[in-house]
């Protein structure tokens, strides 16, 4: 058997591995390897990306979803949730806004929630592509039909995000009820590369019950399926859910899965979370030396941020998106990048379909 060393230079040269080859690497985690991850990872961001990092501004439009996932604080038990849903115009007000803050992507984040019916959806982003023709708009609303992943797309609509939190179907069905099915978010993943968005998947790290064997799965999942971006946070808690008394993912472990994520396919978009953000004051910024280049701070009114609650603790609930935006800034230069305004499509991404 090789040593990890060894291991991280295969990966870093062949940009892939067995499971229990990517497993070994994690059950072997220390600082010299992690270091090591790292300097590996910021050659190929900087091969791609430079010294930049994008940002996307984030609206979290709705905290209603019909999901009852274990881990999250909006899911349809906790009653303690301050239930909130911003009307159409605010929306679009909401990206407006964030247009003339420099944003040219925007999110549109909500729970899965069914009051805004296809033709809301479309009708907000029709109304964002026309005041603003060059700003992206990701969609972040769970599992849907294909034909409506289609009609958003018509619409304008040109990334979506959809975690599949974990690669392991077994571990899926632990942290979800059983209305959820890992082979469905899969066929959602799949539906949606194929009509031709830029997709998102990831994973929450150190979930409940999750090992590194069930870790090395999503490393694997992301070499084979290559997401044009994967977001991973580490799990946190969430005092009104099952999982209120387990453990939070660890820095390091983050980190170190970031670097291999940029090792495993180099171009990939790989945003330094609010997760991360919020289990280490300086965890945005670690997360960009270890490979991450995006950030995607928040653009909802701060009335409705603490709201928004999928774990406890979550940072940036009382600013307002200019703050955040002066502070990511500050913190970007001051290890050495820059954020830059542009709408942030992958590396080498050519549209899918016409
Ligand atoms: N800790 C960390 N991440 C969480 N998410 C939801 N709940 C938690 C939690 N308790 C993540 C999930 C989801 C994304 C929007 O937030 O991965 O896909
Ligand atoms: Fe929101 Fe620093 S990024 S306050």
């Amino acid at each position: 058997m090789k040593n990890p060393i060894e291991i991280l230079e295969k990966l870093n040269n062949t940009h892939s591995l067995s499971i229990e080859e990517y497993e070994l690497l994690l059950n072997n985690i220390n600082p010299e390897l992690m270091q090591l991850a790292a300097n590996y990872a910021c050659d190929y961001q900087k091969q791609y990306y430079q010294n930049k990092v994008f940002i996307r501004g984030l609206v979290e439009f709705s905290n209603y979803c019909r999901n009852n996932c274990l881990y999250c604080g909006i899911r349809r038990d906790n009653k303690n949730c301050e239930r909130y849903r911003l009307r159409i115009e605010e929306i679009i007000k909401c990206a407006n806004e964030g247009y003339d803050l420099g944003f040219r992507t925007v999110v549109l984040q909500g729970g899965e929630d069914f009051a805004y019916s296809d033709e809301d959806m479309c009708h907000i982003i029709r109304e964002i592509k026309k005041a603003h023709p060059d700003m992206v708009i990701t969609l972040s609303i769970g599992e849907r039909d294909r034909a409506s992943y289609e009609a958003y797309y018509q619409a304008g609509a040109g990334r979506f995000l959809l975690r599949h939190e974990t690669a392991n179907p077994a571990l899926y069905a632990k942290l979800h009820p059983k209305e959820l099915s890992w082979e469905h978010r899969m066929n959602c993943l799949k539906d949606l590369k194929d009509i031709g968005y830029q997709v998102g998947a990831g994973f929450m790290v150190q979930s409940p019950g999750q090992t590194n064997y069930d870790l090395a799965m999503d490393l694997k999942f992301v070499e084979e399926f290559k997401p044009d971006m994967c977001g991973i946070g580490p799990f946190i808690s969430h005092k009104d859910t099952p999982f209120a008394k387990e453990n939070s993912g660890t820095l390091e472990m983050t980190l170190f899965l970031i670097s291999l994520m940029r090792l495993i396919y180099p171009q990939m978009l790989i945003p330094a979370t609010t997760a991360l953000g919020t289990i280490d004051a300086k965890g945005r910024e670690k997360g960009i030396q270890a490979g991450a280049n995006v950030l995607m701070p928040n653009l909802s009114p701060v009335s409705v941020r603490k709201k928004y609650s999928l774990y406890d603790n979550k940072i940036c609930t009382g600013e307002e998106a200019a703050e955040c935006i002066n502070c990511l800034k500050g913190r970007v230069n001051s290890i050495g990048y820059e954020i830059i305004t542009a709408p942030g499509n992958r590396a080498g991404f050519e549209k899918r379909v016409e």
